[in-house]
């Protein structure tokens, strides 16, 4: 009810504009009383992937929350886990806006933010004050000044300050609004990165006396052929999880809408089945060695079901929670304990 009203204003903003006032709410009303107009109860429906135990399997998936300003709200909303970043080094501003459109016949979003951010540092800063104990990845990636050939540094120096305070570690090389950076998912960039990363795990964790698992974060446009390449990359790297998918740039499902020829990722309904597919793909090529969280599309139960149905251990909304809110999380991990 809430959440209705409050979307019916949000939706007559700009949609940037919108968020951020949105976050900026969340942030300050996140560990106090007035987190009751959002607050809810959701379904027990522990799970346990990537060698940690989720209270639910639905998390909210990384771009919503890139800085980490607002953790402790998606915790009283009952998220299972929440996904902050896409975090760089340094911070930058991102592409110019208008950079974000809403699809609404289709229930879709365009962005092409480019990991606008606030760099890896001040995140740190978030996640050490957080109040709440919510599961926390940290989803990390390349400044676009950075070029590819050397973006391996980028993920190394981000994964060395972000280790301690994560509870899982995303790496991201499937956006589609940073020049260069999906071309990281295939050959030997992409097993150079993967090995990489898993060293630099391995040395964290003699550190810190703890081991943060990884996951690699895919993009839905991809040929049966390099998802298979991808999975033998990750079980020979030792990857602990993938999550598939992020944003497409397939326009097949929305021809005809109002801003469908904008540059960027499709997400949202018009996503759904193109990642179930790479899901299950996947799945065949993974034999259950690695986990898969599942995301894009999911706008209901019976779309988050379908991720489970296709091999995901857990799953991530992002654009179906801006459609339908945070009682969406709830419907998932209700429909999840029954299955
Ligand atoms: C506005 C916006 C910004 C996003 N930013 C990021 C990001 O910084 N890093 C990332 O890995 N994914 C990002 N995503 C992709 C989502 O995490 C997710 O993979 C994708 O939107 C598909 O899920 P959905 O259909 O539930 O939205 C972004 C998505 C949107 C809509």
């Amino acid at each position: 009810m809430f959440y209705k009203l409050a979307q019916k204003v949000m939706f007559q903003m700009d949609p940037e504009l919108a968020h951020n006032i949105a976050i900026g709410s969340l942030k300050m009303t996140g560990n106090n009383l007035l987190n009751c107009f959002y607050r809810q109860q959701v379904k027990s429906a522990p799970v346990t992937c990537m060698g940690l135990t989720f209270p639910n399997p639905v998390g909210l998936a990384a771009g919503l929350d890139k800085d980490g300003e607002s953790i402790d709200a998606f915790h009283a909303m009952g998220f299972g886990h929440v996904e902050v970043g896409t975090v760089t080094p340094r911070p930058q501003a991102g592409n110019d806006q208008p950079r974000l459109f809403r699809l609404k016949p289709a229930k879709g979003i365009i962005n092409r933010m480019g990991f606008n951010n606030k760099g890896v540092d001040n995140l740190v800063r978030n996640l050490m004050a957080k109040k709440s104990d919510i599961m926390v990845g940290v989803n990390i990636g390349k400044n676009k000044d950075t070029p590819v050939e050397q973006g391996k540094d980028d993920y190394l120096i981000c994964m060395e300050k972000v280790y301690q305070y994560a509870s899982y570690i995303a790496v991201n090389i499937s956006s589609p609004n940073t020049p260069g950076l999906r071309s990281m998912q295939y050959g030997e960039l992409l097993d150079d990165l993967l090995s990489s990363i898993k060293a630099k795990q391995t040395e964290l964790a003699a550190k810190h006396g703890k081991y943060v698992p990884v996951a690699l974060k895919i993009a839905p446009d991809l040929t049966a052929e390099e998802i298979s390449a991808i999975a033998d990359s990750l079980v020979n790297n030792q990857f602990d999880g993938v999550i598939a998918t992020n944003t497409t740039l397939n326009r097949d499902n929305v021809v005809g809408l109002q801003h469908a020829e904008e540059m960027g990722g499709l997400s949202g309904k018009p996503l759904a089945d193109l990642s179930t597919q790479v899901i299950k793909q996947l799945a065949i090529c993974l034999q259950g060695k690695i986990p898969i969280i599942g995301v894009g599309g999911i706008n209901s139960a019976a779309d988050a079901l379908a991720k489970f149905d296709a091999g995901s251990t857990m799953v991530q909304i992002y654009t179906g929670f801006i459609y339908q809110g945070p009682k969406l999380v709830d419907q998932i991990a209700r429909a999840y304990s029954a299955k």
